[in-house]
């Protein structure tokens, strides 16, 4: 019956299954990735040596591919220091980070024995450099994600080359495209022994239909090892979230998780010539409007050869971390806030939906407006201070049905966040929003 009532007052809670994309038989698993709310996302490979374009440069000959490849011979990683970049991720609130473990160029950072093709065989590294990410970031307490091109642009099996050349067509030639199969299947199951990630982030599937790449038998594969590992949508129909990338969707995606994976200038890869980064407070509040819309952020940075994170990426990830450690209650463990239209801003609600939690940007001079909240207010805080605000309820007709609006006081300067303020409305039960038309039944 609960369920049944929170079902009417909010569907887009519910309304989890159906989706072409989204495969989930078992719910339970993505409890954690829900909770979760943001990841950090790491592309690290050969393009850091010369800051250029993660494979696509070459796929999109702005250089040669030899060129590219040439970069073998500058992947050092020799400040590369595993903990620190794990202290520095679970310091920006982070529960979870996903690291390239092979782009498109199909350049392994671990190992691999499917071929030599590994920071391992042909870098001066000379190392499996994944081996230690997965230990430290598990030493801090976080999930672990594995992103994993399963379209290989330098392997001689594959199809796909540059943009306007490929080396065959499938249907004249299946055996060779066995081989593919054969062999990034293989890649897969070493991950999945080798690493046993939390999470599978893949992506490429673009190139071939999912019968072509036998995503259900890769699917079954990965959960034969474990049941409970998740895999993003990125596998033809396969995965269990969506993965809107860059662009903030402007609709509410409701049907699914979902996560959006967002670059903090406007490239993947080190890129010393992009110096277009996001504001701490332009994260702050994508990030706040995602968890809103009851999305997760997978926030990426861009290593270089070396291991050393640029300095604007570890600025950003620490100011992240402040505040998300400031107003952790309203973040974490949380579930999508009011609906478009109850409150012009960002929100989110506990569990129980019992509390709700206001998102008000710094500079926002406008008033703290709720429209159409059946509850009482039993107090309203400003989060991290010790601060109660009072409210007045405005324009509630005894005799309509239509709530007032609530008026909430100001937020005073002194309690004001730098970035983005939260403040906690603990109300009287269950949210009951009312989303009539008005008048004098309704
Ligand atoms: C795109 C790009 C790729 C990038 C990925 C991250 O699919 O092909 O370069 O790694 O997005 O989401």
């Amino acid at each position: 019956m609960r369920q049944f009532l929170l079902f009417l007052m909010f569907p887009f809670l519910y309304i989890s299954k159906g989706h072409a994309q989204v495969v989930n038989e078992n719910d339970n698993k993505m409890q954690w990735f829900k909770d979760a709310k943001l990841g950090i996302f790491i592309h690290w490979g050969i393009y850091s040596v010369d800051g250029v374009d993660e494979s696509w440069s070459f796929y999109n000959k702005k250089m040669s591919y030899t060129d590219y490849m040439r970069q073998l011979n500058g992947f050092t990683a020799k400040n590369y220091n595993p903990d620190a970049w794990a202290q520095l991720i679970k310091e920006s609130g982070a529960r979870y980070a996903v690291i390239t473990t092979k782009h498109h160029d199909g350049i392994a950072l671990w190992d691999t024995k499917a071929n030599n093709m590994s920071v391992a065989k042909l870098t001066p590294a000379h190392r499996d450099v994944l081996t230690p990410f997965f230990t430290a970031i598990r030493k801090v307490g976080l999930k672990t994600g594995a992103y994993f091109s399963i379209l290989d642009w330098s392997h001689q099996d594959y199809p796909g080359f540059l943009k306007d050349s490929s080396r065959y067509q499938i249907k004249n030639d299946t055996m060779r495209w066995k081989r593919y199969q054969d062999f990034y299947q293989k890649q897969i199951q070493e991950l999945s022994e080798k690493f046993n990630p939390d999470l599978f982030w893949f992506d490429g599937d673009w190139e071939h239909s999912a019968a072509e790449w036998q995503a259900k038998k890769v699917r079954a594969m990965i959960l034969k090892h474990n049941p409970d590992a998740i895999i993003n949508g990125r596998l033809t129909g396969y995965g269990d979230y969506e993965t809107p990338e860059q662009n903030f969707p402007i609709t509410r995606p409701s049907l699914h998780p979902w996560e959006l994976c967002m670059t903090s200038n406007n490239n993947w890869g080190y890129h010393p010539d992009d110096s277009a980064y996001k504001t701490p407070y332009q994260l702050i509040t994508i990030f706040a409007d995602v968890i809103s819309n009851g999305g997760n952020l997978l926030f990426d940075i861009g290593p270089r050869e070396d291991g050393w994170i640029p300095t604007e990426q570890v600025h950003l990830l620490k100011e992240l971390g402040k505040w998300t450690n400031k107003y952790s209650n309203a973040i974490f463990n949380t579930v999508a806030g009011l609906p478009p239209g109850h409150y012009y801003g960002a929100s989110t609600l506990s569990k129980d939906s019992s509390t709700l939690y206001l998102f008000v940007p710094n500079g926002d001079l406008g008033k703290i407006v709720i429209k159409g909240l059946y509850n009482k207010i039993n107090s309203i805080k400003v989060l991290g201070a010790d601060q109660s605000l009072g409210y007045k309820i405005v324009g509630k007709i005894s005799w309509s049905p239509v709530p007032g609006l609530v008026y909430i006081d100001d937020i005073p300067a002194t309690v004001m966040d730098e970035y983005m303020t939260v403040l906690e409305v603990k109300l009287d039960g269950p949210v009951k929003l009312y989303t009539g038309k008005g008048g004098l039944t309704n």
